[in-house]
């Protein structure tokens, strides 16, 4: 396995440009793959406006900042992926949007290269099994805001081979990021522990215990979190949280991951959280 210089991330979304933010902060040249040109437009502004904010805490140089957005090309095409020595997706968190996309990568790109994924509770070893290539899938899953947080969880599938897990490792390390081993299992560790607490506080705010607010004072005064889990939920997207629990129902299959029927009813309704406007508060 040769070193790692270019990498093509796919998907512009909010995980997809704070991924290729990173990588091409720590100077990797990195391809940004979307489906439609508007949205890769609108992701290509979020980093420009993120770095921009970098530049201002003095965290970047401006001639860094101009550098790293040099070293992102924008692209529509699968295909223009084929010189990467590295692939990371961060598209849409459905199964079968990842599954027709693992086998396609899995066509398209030499035998060699890494195909990992941002997923969030997908199960990494059924993503590997629809390539050709199981030993070199991997789970990389970054936190949001990715320029900002320092984890990123590296989940092994069952295939997955050390040669792999050790070049992600020294990945995310580049990039200045903490690695963490995890097996792959629903939800892994971050998002089985953390969605639950969400959902439970959902349930607090839905059987009338305290408002949203309250809820989340307790947990930014008495346990030091830096959000409430309320003002988290909205935050990751209302309809992340409720695909992620029931990720973890079906996978688990113990009731203790029912989802909240307040959190069924909200993303029904269209209140998505911070993206749409309207989640358990407003957004202006
Ligand atoms: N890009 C670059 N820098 C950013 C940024 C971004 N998108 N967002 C925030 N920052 C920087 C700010 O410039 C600031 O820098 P400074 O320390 O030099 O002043 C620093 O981060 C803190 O930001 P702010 O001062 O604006 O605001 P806060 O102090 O409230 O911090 C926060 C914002 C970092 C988001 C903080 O509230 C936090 O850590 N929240 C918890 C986030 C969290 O739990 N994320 C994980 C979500 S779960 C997940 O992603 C997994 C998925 O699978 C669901």
């Amino acid at each position: 396995m040769g070193e790692i210089k270019r990498v093509g991330v796919i998907g512009a979304g909010t995980m997809g440009n704070g991924i290729a933010h990173v990588f091409a902060r720590s100077g990797f040249a990195v391809r940004l793959c979307e489906v439609e040109q508007r949205f890769l437009d609108r992701g290509l502004e979020t980093i420009k406006k993120n770095m921009a904010r970098e530049v201002a805490k003095e965290k970047l140089t401006q001639a860094e900042m101009d550098a790293s957005l040099g070293r992102i090309a924008g692209t529509l095409e699968r295909a223009s992926l084929l010189d990467c020595d590295f692939v990371i997706e961060a598209a849409t968190e459905r199964f079968e949007v990842k599954r027709a996309l693992f086998s396609e990568l899995d066509a398209i790109l030499p035998e060699g290269v890494i195909l990992a994924s941002n997923t969030s509770s997908i199960s990494i070893t059924r993503l590997a099994a629809q390539t050709g290539r199981p030993e070199r899938v991997i789970g990389m899953h970054f936190f949001n805001p990715v320029p900002v947080m320092k984890l990123v969880e590296v989940i092994r599938g069952l295939a997955t081979s050390q040669e792999t897990y050790d070049a992600v490792k020294t990945l995310a390390e580049r990039l200045g990021k903490t690695p963490v081993e995890v097996n792959d299992a629903p939800g892994f560790v971050s998002n089985r522990v953390l969605m639950p607490l969400l959902n439970e506080a959902m349930y607090a705010v839905m059987e009338g215990v305290a408002t949203p607010e309250a809820v989340d004072e307790v947990f930014k005064l008495g346990m030091a979190h830096p959000m409430g889990p309320l003002t988290l939920a909205d935050f990751i997207g209302l309809d992340v949280c409720l695909d992620i629990m029931r990720v973890l129902q079906d996978g688990l299959g113990d009731p203790k991951y029912r989802p909240c029927p307040l959190l069924i009813r909200m993303v029904d309704a269209g209140w998505l959280g911070r993206k749409s406007g309207r989640g358990f508060y407003k957004y202006s």
